[in-house]
C-alpha cells in the first residue's frame, strides 16, 4: 500500500517571526509513518515544522502553513491508497501577513483572523476508494465530537485522543485513543506508545484496504 500521512502543527504567520500555532510535535504522525514502513508500505509524510527525523525510507515533504499542507496533500493524494491526518492544522490564520517584522509601536492590539480551509473536507471529493483517517483532539465530550467529525469530514475512521490527559495527546511518547467508525461501537485502545498506536492503525487500514 501507499500511505500519505500528515504530522505536526501548522504555523500561521503574522510576520516573519510571529505566528499562531499549537503544541503538536509530530510524534504521533511520525510514529504512524514508522509503523507503516515496518509493514513494508510506501509512505509520503507531509510534515509541519517539527524537530524530528523521518523514518528511513519515507518520502518527506515539509510545509509550514495550513494552505501549504492542503496543497501538498492535494498534490500527492491520488497516488496513495490511504490518508492519515494526524496533523494539528490551525483552523485560523491572521488576515494579513507582513513581509517585514511588525514594529511594536505600530502593532495593532487586535489580530484579525480568517478561517483556513479544512483539508479533509476539501479533499473529500477525491476520496474514491481511498481510506481516510482523521484524528480528533478533544478536551470535553469526546464521543459527540468524534462522531460529528466522522460525519462532517467524511472519513472512515476518527482516532480520538483526550488531549487534557498528561500521558496522551500532544508532546508525549504515549497515547490513549478511541477508534470511531461507522462499523459499530467505539473501540478504546489501552495507553501505549505512539508507535504501538500507529501499528494498530496500520492494522485497521490493512484489514479494510
Ligand atoms: O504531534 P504530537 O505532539 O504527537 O501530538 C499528536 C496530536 C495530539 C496532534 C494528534 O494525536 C492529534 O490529535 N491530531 C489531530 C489534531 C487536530 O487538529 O484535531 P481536530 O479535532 O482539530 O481536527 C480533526 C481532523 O481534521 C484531524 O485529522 C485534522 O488533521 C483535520 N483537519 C483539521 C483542521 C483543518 N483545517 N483541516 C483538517 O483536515
Amino acid at each position: 500500500m501507499k500511505l500519505l500521512v500528515t504530522a505536526g502543527p501548522t504555523r500561521e504567520h503574522l510576520d516573519p517571526v510571529r505566528f499562531l500555532s499549537n503544541r503538536s510535535t509530530g510524534r504521533m504522525g511520525f510514529a504512524v509513518a514508522a509503523a507503516a514502513v515496518e509493514r513494508g508500505h510506501a509512505v509520503t509524510l507531509v510534515a509541519g515544522p517539527v524537530e524530528l527525523s523521518a523514518p528511513a525510507g519515507v518520502k518527506r515533504v515539509d510545509v509550514v502553513s495550513a494552505r501549504e499542507m492542503l496543497e501538498a496533500v492535494e498534490q500527492y493524494l491520488l497516488e496513495h491508497d490511504a490518508l492519515v491526518m494526524t496533523a494539528a492544522v490551525a483552523d485560523w490564520r491572521p488576515k494579513t501577513c507582513s513581509e517585514v517584522k511588525i514594529k511594536k509601536s505600530v502593532m495593532n492590539d487586535v489580530i484579525e483572523l480568517e478561517p483556513n480551509p479544512d483539508i479533509l473536507q476539501t479533499l473529500r471529493p477525491l476520496k474514491g476508494k481511498r481510506i481516510f483517517v482523521g484524528f480528533a483532539a478533544e478536551t470535553g465530550d469526546t464521543e459527540a465530537e468524534a462522531r460529528r467529525k466522522l460525519e462532517e469530514k467524511g472519513v472512515d475512521l476518527i482516532v480520538a485522543n483526550d488531549v487534557a490527559m498528561p500521558d496522551a495527546g500532544f508532546a508525549v511518547e504515549t497515547n490513549r485513543v478511541t477508534l470511531f467508525s461507522k462499523e459499530g461501537e467505539p473501540v478504546t485502545l489501552p495507553l501505549q506508545s505512539k508507535l504501538d498506536v500507529g501499528r494498530a492503525l496500520i492494522a485497521w487500514i490493512e484489514e479494510r484496504a
